[in-house]
């Protein structure tokens, strides 16, 4: 479904920021600007600002920013249709969509959705009225309560309990088969998924019921049965537990389970941000959306080698991402044990214990490759190098990649080994100064779009051969047609187009968009824009010049040949 860009433009020249963001996070005026405590990353003092001149968030603590669809994306969850949906909702307009005949219009996955909650509850009231399935998590350790906060249900026995409860048409019963409730053998007979389970909902990042676990009562086989992959399932990009640990308030760590029961009876005992992949191996989708959430995520593996395995695993996976804060730690559990068994057997405070003392990747890293050498010989020490070399690579360059491998060459004793990546890459955070000119004007522009006037003639920036000059001048012409259109709305308008992670990074470089506009201030911001003007346009004018002086020529030439 394509929502087209006019509409976009439109629907941002009508949204009001600070209502929307206030409607999720209580939001403070101050000055001209709104803030509140940052929603993306942990902090006590408000650096979360909103600008309403401007239709545009900015955290001065992590950086987080964009227009109101950004905020519905990055906080709400949203997915970008569904986000300028619900925007057009709050604002009563219709949505517009794109003429596109290969494309129907699909509101059934809507009712998936809804097929999936009430199956849900009708598991939950059966596991109110079974009494086996109540003694069964009873006889597990797990309080009413927790069952209730996680949704806990029972699929009876039987094989076609839902397809007489809920297939009553034609419709319903192909979407129980849509989403996995429902199976079919070869001979096209079709029978629950679920029977004699304990149920498990598996909840989307916004809370929706996309699949369900199950287990056995007793000791049959196989002990868990999921979900199939669905249009609303994917197990590489769902973590259990997620939506209900993010709900209980912004995270500073998250501790990565193997189970179901593990995250509740984490979770039973204090442990609230406890969660699970689902029966795989972490994958980088799940850590790429952990790390957009919490700074730190720490993993719970069995202390045996299968453990160690995996834990090895989920380190080569995390290498790549581990920029600036972002932290991770092992925890090894004993031999035969379990977070939820162990944390039954020695309560809250010792796995607390646990917690606090996990072992650093660092630390994890070269202790594992240390095993593997001789450090008491040369010839093992340099071939821990070469060990540790392309792991250390796979960091982003930065403060972290740096002291691995200064941590390197102190275990070995060998100096200089590489030279630090960060000064190989020039620094994301260049200032304001150091941009180029046509940078420094979109900076401009994209704060303070009514400058856009004091371009008389933009056609001459079109003769300059540099990089930007065409973004440059697009976003010249959408100022001068949009005049009503402020910083969020022009970010927004390129959004999914070559230029957006331009547009974004110039958006936040100068924190001055957030500045109190005085008459002085903005007459500075004018001499400011204009110096940058006349300095991009000087070699316009040497090139105008020699076209000039070229016109000149010819001309003379051709007075010349008339006279002759
Ligand atoms: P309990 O025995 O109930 O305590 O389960 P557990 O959480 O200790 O399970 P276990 O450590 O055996 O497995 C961890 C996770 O792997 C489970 O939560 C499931 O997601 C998955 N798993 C375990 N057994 C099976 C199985 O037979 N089939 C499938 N598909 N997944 C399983
Ligand atoms: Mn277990």
């Amino acid at each position: 479904m394509r929502i087209p860009r006019y509409f976009i433009d439109e629907l941002m020249a009508k949204v009001d920021i600070v209502d929307l963001i206030n409607s999720y996070i209580p939001l403070r005026k101050i000055g001209q600007n709104y803030t509140a405590c940052c929603p993306f990353h942990n902090e006590k003092t408000p650096s979360f600002t909103v600008s309403s001149e401007k239709q545009f968030y900015y955290c001065f603590g992590c950086g987080a920013s964009g227009s109101a669809i950004s905020f519905m994306l990055n906080y709400a969850r949203f997915e970008f249709v569904e986000a300028v949906q619900e925007i057009a909702n709050r604002i009563g307009v219709e949505v517009v969509y794109e003429q596109d005949n290969t494309y129907q219009v699909d509101n059934s996955i809507d009712d998936l959705y809804k097929i999936m909650q009430q199956v849900s509850a009708y598991y939950r009231q059966q596991l109110r009225e079974s009494q086996t399935a109540i003694n069964y998590l009873k006889q597990r350790g797990l309080t009413g309560q927790i069952a209730r906060d996680y949704g806990l249900g029972y699929a009876p026995d039987g094989w076609d309990n839902l397809l007489k409860i809920f297939g009553t048409d034609t419709e319903t019963r192909n979407n129980l088969l849509k989403t996995g409730l429902i199976t079919q053998n070869d001979a096209g007979k079709r029978y629950d998924r679920f029977r004699n389970r304990i149920i498990f909902p598996i909840l989307d990042r916004r809370g929706r019921i996309i699949a369900f676990g199950g287990r056995v009562l007793d000791q049959s086989k196989p002990k868990y049965l999921n979900s199939p992959e669905t249009t609303l399932f994917q197990k590489g990009n769902e973590l259990y537990g997620w939506y209900l640990a993010r709900k209980q308030g912004v995270l500073k760590t998250v501790i990565v389970v193997e189970g179901y029961m593990d995250v509740v009876a984490l979770v039973q005992h204090g442990i609230h941000y406890a969660i699970a992949t689902l029966g795989t191996a972490t994958t980088t989708k799940h850590l790429t959306f952990l790390f957009r959430n919490v700074p730190e995520i720490i993993f719970c593996f069995d202390g045996d080698a299968a453990g160690q395995k995996a834990a090895w695993r989920a380190l080569e996976t995390a290498l790549p991402l581990l920029e600036g804060s972002r932290q991770i730690r092992f925890i090894f559990l004993p031999q035969d044990d379990d977070p939820d068994g162990l944390i039954r057997s020695e309560g809250t405070q010792a796995f607390n214990k646990r917690i606090t003392q996990a072992t650093p990747l660092a630390e994890f890293l070269f202790a594992t490759l240390q095993q593997q050498v001789n450090m008491n010989s040369i010839d093992g020490r340099a071939k821990l190098v070469e060990l540790a070399k392309p792991l250390i690579n796979q960091l982003p360059a930065g403060a972290y990649h740096d002291l691995m491998l200064q941590e390197l060459s102190k275990l070995t004793g060998l100096n200089n080994l590489i030279i630090p990546k960060s000064q190989l890459k020039q620094s994301v955070n260049t200032s304001f100064r150091e941009l180029s000119l046509v940078k420094r004007a979109i900076v401009y522009l994209l704060n303070y779009p009514e400058l856009v006037k004091l371009i008389k003639y933009p056609e001459k920036l079109s003769f300059l051969n540099q990089d930007h000059i065409k973004l440059l001048l697009n976003l010249i012409e959408f100022i001068q047609f949009h005049p009503q259109l402020k910083l969020g709305a022009i970010c927004e308008h390129w959004r999914y187009t070559e230029h957006e992670s331009t547009i974004n990074l110039l958006a936040k470089k100068k924190a001055l968009s957030f500045e109190n506009i005085d008459a002085i201030a903005t007459l500075n911001i004018e001499e400011e824009f204009i110096s940058i003007l006349n300095s991009l346009y000087q070699p316009c004018q040497e090139q105008q010049s020699i076209d000039l002086l070229t016109q000149i020529n010819l001309k003379l030439a051709q007075i010349n040949q008339e006279k002759n």
